[in-house]
């Protein structure tokens, strides 16, 4: 089982020798391996049984390094990286051949970021290479926003986890890029859109596309639970499932069900606060996932703000389209 602890050198020993690390950011847990070991690349692609062509993430500790591994860094996107790094964003930018292709899957562009995690950040400090890490679950699952759900699902094929307490944001970084002269976003995420465009101007959204998926984390389904998880209107769907006899759980924004006991309902913010819905969205899905519910119902928050891509991963999560 692996070691959780919050011991840098020990994280940074393994990793060195090309073992896995879970790391903590203020998105979700990682699972770390020194990007440049093609041997240790692959053992990331093995641990969560991920396909290949699902490209990963490089982390470094700050803007300067990611020279050695982009060919160019347009205007633009500098802007978006010097003022929301370290922070839930992630760059697309030409790669250089430095770059193993397994990072990439071989595209022409290389993710890039520097998450915000005092832990994370001052273990990148002490490694001459970067990491990379995609979200520390098994391929399809809900990410982790908390040490013990790494444990859970890839305790026993892991050293060490960094335990960094739970994670700040909750939501998976924000994925830009450019299309010629313009900003595209590929994925919604922890950094709101308004904040991009606040610096940018319009940006263009192509989270949506799922025949050809440039970011996998874009497949329909995605960050799922094993229980049946249904979206809709959950006035109307708690008390006719109740009357059926099932045993449902519920993740609301909101409100309280008082017909359910506290074990089988989760409410995201009581005050309907998007960034606290954000922060616990993944863990409320867990809990209901290990709940003794056969199934789960959802409802979406309000589209505005992290409510996007709060409700991108709602969708994503569900078993069957929404009615
Ligand atoms: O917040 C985050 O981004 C977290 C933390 C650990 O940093 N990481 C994360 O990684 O969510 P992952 O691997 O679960 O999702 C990364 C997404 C994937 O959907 C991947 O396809 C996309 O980023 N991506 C990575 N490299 C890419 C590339 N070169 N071109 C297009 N998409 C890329
Ligand atoms: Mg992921």
């Amino acid at each position: 089982m692996a070691e959780i602890g919050v011991d840098i050198e020990r994280a940074a020993a393994f990793l060195r020798q090309g073992k896995l690390v879970a790391i903590p950011t203020e998105t979700v847990y990682g699972l770390a391996s020194n990007a440049l070991d093609v041997k240790a690349l692959s053992s990331i692609f093995e641990t969560k049984n991920r396909p290949s062509f699902d490209p990963l993430i490089l982390h470094v500790a700050s803007l300067e390094q990611v020279n050695p591994f982009v060919s160019e860094f347009p205007e633009k996107l500098k802007c978006l990286a010097e003022a929301f790094w370290p922070g839930p964003l992630t760059v697309l930018l030409p790669r250089k051949a430095s770059v193993p292709d397994l990072v990439t899957s071989g595209l022409g562009r290389v993710a890039v970021r520097v998450p915000n995690h005092p832990l994370t950040l001052a273990l990148l400090a002490q490694l001459d290479f970067p990491l990379a890490a995609p979200s520390a679950n098994p391929f399809g699952y809900i990410s982790p926003t908390q040490a013990a759900h790494v444990a859970a699902q890839l305790g026993l094929q892991i050293p060490y986890i960094l335990d960094g307490g739970a994670c700040a944001v909750g939501l998976e970084s924000t994925i830009v890029g450019m299309e010629g002269e313009q900003v595209v976003i590929y994925r919604l995420g922890g950094l709101e859109l308004s904040e991009i465009e606040s610096l940018v101007g319009p940006v263009t959204i192509q989270a949506h596309s799922t025949s050809n998926p440039s970011a996998p984390g874009q497949l329909a389904s995605h960050y799922a639970p094993r229980k049946p998880f249904f979206l809709g209107n959950l006035t109307e769907l708690v008390p006719q499932l109740i009357q059926q006899g099932k045993e449902v759980g519920v993740l609301s924004f909101s409100t309280h069900f008082p017909s359910l006991s506290a074990d089988r309902q989760v409410i995201l913010s009581a005050t309907q606060d998007l960034k606290e819905a954000a922060q616990r969205l993944f863990m409320a899905m867990r809990l209901l996932d290990e709940s003794e519910a056969e199934l789960i119902v959802a409802e979406f928050v309000p589209e505005i703000g992290l409510g996007r891509a709060i409700n991108d991963r709602l969708k994503r999560a569900a078993t069957l389209p929404i009615h």
